[in-house]
């Protein structure tokens, strides 16, 4: 399937505080970030014409960039409204929103101590990140050769443009062998995360889940805790080694843009997607919703 290339797609393009022709959002080809990935981003998506959590993923952001030592020049307020306007100026009610920000052009080597700081927010409509056929029935992912980095190596708790290097490698050459998606061990041999998403793992009422202290905890991680704490079961947080995936009934991954994907399969290690995956994945689809989010708390008060 033809793809339109994202440069020549149609709309505005929130760029340094105006709105700017989709086509004319363009930067030099001497750009700081380009060259040394002085880059951070994020990723959301608005339901219902809401950004579910903004302000937390508008926080990540501007605590991304303090860690690459520059400071976006906008409050998380403004950029919180800079993303409702970009998000308005699309005509779109649900649709995926890329904030990013990024040194400049003002010096070109390793020390950027000068260089302006830029942030473009552009909005595009992105229905779902894996195949949906092949989402239900649970996804195949690949162990990836790639390992996420010790903190000591990388920022890991920045969503910098950089630390994606080892996923485009991991994504392309699970991608090469047939499967979705890959899953990172971390720089010690535990179990990381996939690409773009968070795994978790279900054995009888319990999820298990890697503590987050390599790589990013995400947003919908943690409102995936929340949902399952909400329906009386147990979250653990910990070490999780490879070989433990053996004993593991249920899997998924998630994150803003895969939500809650379950997973057929990890290398080896095979799963079968079950109840507690998706009654979780159901919580999830409602909790985004700003005209449905009601629901949960009706039905959990009736649990009870
Ligand atoms: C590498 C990586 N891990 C985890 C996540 C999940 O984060 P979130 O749920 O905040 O989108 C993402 C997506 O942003 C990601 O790219």
């Amino acid at each position: 399937m033809a793809v339109l290339p994202f440069d020549q797609r149609e709309g505005l393009i929130w760029f340094n505080g105006e709105l700017v022709a989709w086509q004319e959002a363009k930067i030099h080809v001497l750009t700081h970030a380009l060259h040394y990935a002085s880059c951070v981003f994020e990723g959301e998506r608005a339901y219902g014409g809401e950004i579910f959590k903004l302000t937390e993923h508008s926080e990540r952001l501007v605590n991304s960039a303090r860690l690459l030592d520059y400071e976006i020049p906008y409050s998380v307020e403004e950029i919180d409204a800079a993303c409702r306007q970009a998000l308005a100026a699309q005509g779109l009610s649900d649709a995926y929103v890329r904030p990013v920000a990024w040194r400049g052009s003002e010096m070109m080597g390793v020390s950027a101590q000068h260089n302006r700081i830029n942030l473009a927010i552009a909005v595009w409509d992105w229905p779902s990140y894996f195949d949906p056929e092949q989402r239900l029935k649970g996804i195949r992912l690949d162990m990836a050769e790639w390992r996420r980095p010790d903190p000591r190596t990388a920022p890991s708790k920045s969503k910098a443009a950089g630390l994606y290097m080892i996923c485009t490698l991991s994504k392309h050459a699970a991608e090469r062998k047939g499967y979705a998606d890959a899953l990172m061990l971390d720089w010690r041999g535990q179990v990381a995360e996939s690409t773009g998403a968070n795994v978790f793992f279900v054995k009888g009422d319990v999820l298990h889940t890697p503590t987050p202290d390599c790589f990013l905890d995400g947003i919908t991680r943690r409102t995936v805790i929340d949902l399952a704490r909400a329906r009386g079961l147990e979250v653990v947080e910990r070490a999780i080694m490879p070989d433990e995936m053996e004993g593991f009934e249920q899997c998924f991954i998630c994150g803003t843009a895969a939500e809650v994907t379950p997973v057929s399969e990890i290398g080896p290690y095979s799963f079968a997607p079950g109840e507690i995956t998706q009654m979780l994945m159901e919580d999830y689809d409602t909790v985004v919703r700003p005209d449905r989010r009601g629901q949960l708390a009706r039905s959990a008060a009736a649990a009870e």
